[in-house]
């Protein structure tokens, strides 16, 4: 065992983690043991190193952050979700060094890793750290990840650490036929990191966790529009794919409002992401509300026509820590849109509020894909579905 100040905070990490439930594969554990993450993150205190929180390490010119050291349960989650065999052939998107040196030690002497990056400097601080800790065998290529790594293909695992919008069809192509890509996706407003196998031509996913990751650059860079309807502040959120939606002017939340509460009790501390994108696959006009008083840091989920706008808020339960939720609408169309919102909070309660969740696949445009949510972007379908459900309202 390792004695060092270093090695006992790595000891400390490792049993956070397991305690917390992010570890429970014993690999990951003797991963995490194994690799000295303060070498990945020059010039930070050995306590700042070992919490359990993301390092920035760059930021572009609007201040916005593009490069991290991700935070550590993160890249456990997602180390669980990829299942790296010993042997495997694996391929990173999106460097740092750090994940890199982690997928090493669980692909073991007969496995591989090839980490990719946009970003120059990322590489060459990756490539530099890697050696330093003793993982100078992980290939380390400077390229847009949007094209996976050809040279290295096929590979048996894909793990993307950074924001996607798209499954670029070069993942599909250079997964083994029966590979697994671990991609955190963002899909109205929510990124899931998303483990899918690789099934016949397309992709079906197997586990989903929410998740948090700089926005990818490069030919995949893809962005949500924020329309604002009250100053700079305050606005709704639509994803590129919704440009036929109607959006309300600004000022639509100065018109009369009304208010009306579902009934749907939930602890102050239950997440509304499942509900939001159960909302979103059955609402025509879903957007986010962000910046709104009252609304969460994230958003509040939320329906617009040209017109009006409806959204979900919350006030205090009967019971401390509980809350019940219920919908806020301006605009002429106030009550239509109030009606089917609080409709649909009452379906998902009675029937997917304790059930397994979403479920996703993915099918390179062209190729025929269930019935469902769909979300269609430039290269892949997504298709949401719900257990006993698989056609809630295409988009
Ligand atoms: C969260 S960091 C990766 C963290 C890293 N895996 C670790 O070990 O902690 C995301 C990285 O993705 C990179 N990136 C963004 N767009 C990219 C693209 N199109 N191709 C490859 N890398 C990209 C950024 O430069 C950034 O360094």
């Amino acid at each position: 065992m390792d004695r060092s100040p270093a090695g006992s905070l790595r000891a400390a990490l490792t049993h956070h983690l397991i305690a917390e439930g992010s570890i429970r594969d014993e690999r990951v554990a003797m991963a995490f043991r194994a690799v000295p993450r303060h070498v990945f993150v020059p010039g930070v205190p050995l306590e700042v190193a070992y919490a359990d929180d993301v390092v920035l390490m760059k930021r572009n010119e609007a201040g916005a952050p593009i490069s991290s050291v991700s935070q550590p349960s993160i890249v456990a989650l997602m180390l669980e979700q990829a299942e790296i065999r010993s042997g495997d052939r694996v391929l990173e998107i999106g460097s740092g060094g750090y994940n890199a040196a982690l997928m090493r030690e669980l692909a073991g002497p007969k496995g591989s890793v090839t980490t990719v990056d946009i970003d120059p400097e990322v590489t060459d601080r990756a490539r530099a750290a890697l050696a330093e800790a003793g993982y100078d065998d992980v290939r380390v290529v400077q390229a847009d990840g949007e094209f996976g790594a050809p040279d290295g293909a096929p590979y048996d695992r894909i793990v993307v650490t950074v924001t996607a919008w798209d499954i670029a069809p070069a993942w599909i192509e250079q997964l083994e036929p029966d590979g697994r890509i671990v991609v955190p996706v963002r899909l109205r407003g929510q990124t899931r990191s998303i483990a899918f196998d690789k099934v016949g031509d397309h992709l079906e996913s197997r586990s989903a966790t929410l998740c948090g990751f700089v926005c990818m650059q490069g030919a995949g860079a893809n962005y949500e529009r924020l329309i604002p309807i009250a100053g700079d502040d305050v606005g709704v959120i639509f994803d590129e794919d919704q440009e036929a939606e109607a959006h309300p002017y600004d000022g639509v939340l100065e018109q009369s409002r009304l208010r009306v509460w579902s009934g749907v009790v939930m602890n102050r501390e239950e997440p509304l992401s499942d509900l939001a994108l159960w909302l979103a696959s059955t609402l025509p006009g879903y957007c986010v509300l962000t910046g709104a008083e009252a609304t969460p840091s994230g958003g509040a989920a939320a329906v617009a026509t040209c017109d009006s706008l409806a959204y979900v808020t919350a006030r205090p339960g009967r019971r401390k820590s509980f809350v019940e939720l219920g919908v806020h609408g301006h605009g002429p169309d106030a009550g239509h849109l109030v009606e089917r919102l609080v409709d649909q909070l009452r379906i998902w309660d009675a029937h997917h509020r304790y059930g397994p969740g979403p479920e996703f696949q993915a099918h390179l445009v062209g190729e025929e894909a269930p019935a469902g949510f769909r979300i269609a972007r430039r290269h892949s379908c997504f298709t949401v579905s719900w257990a006993g459900h698989p056609g809630a309202a295409g988009s």
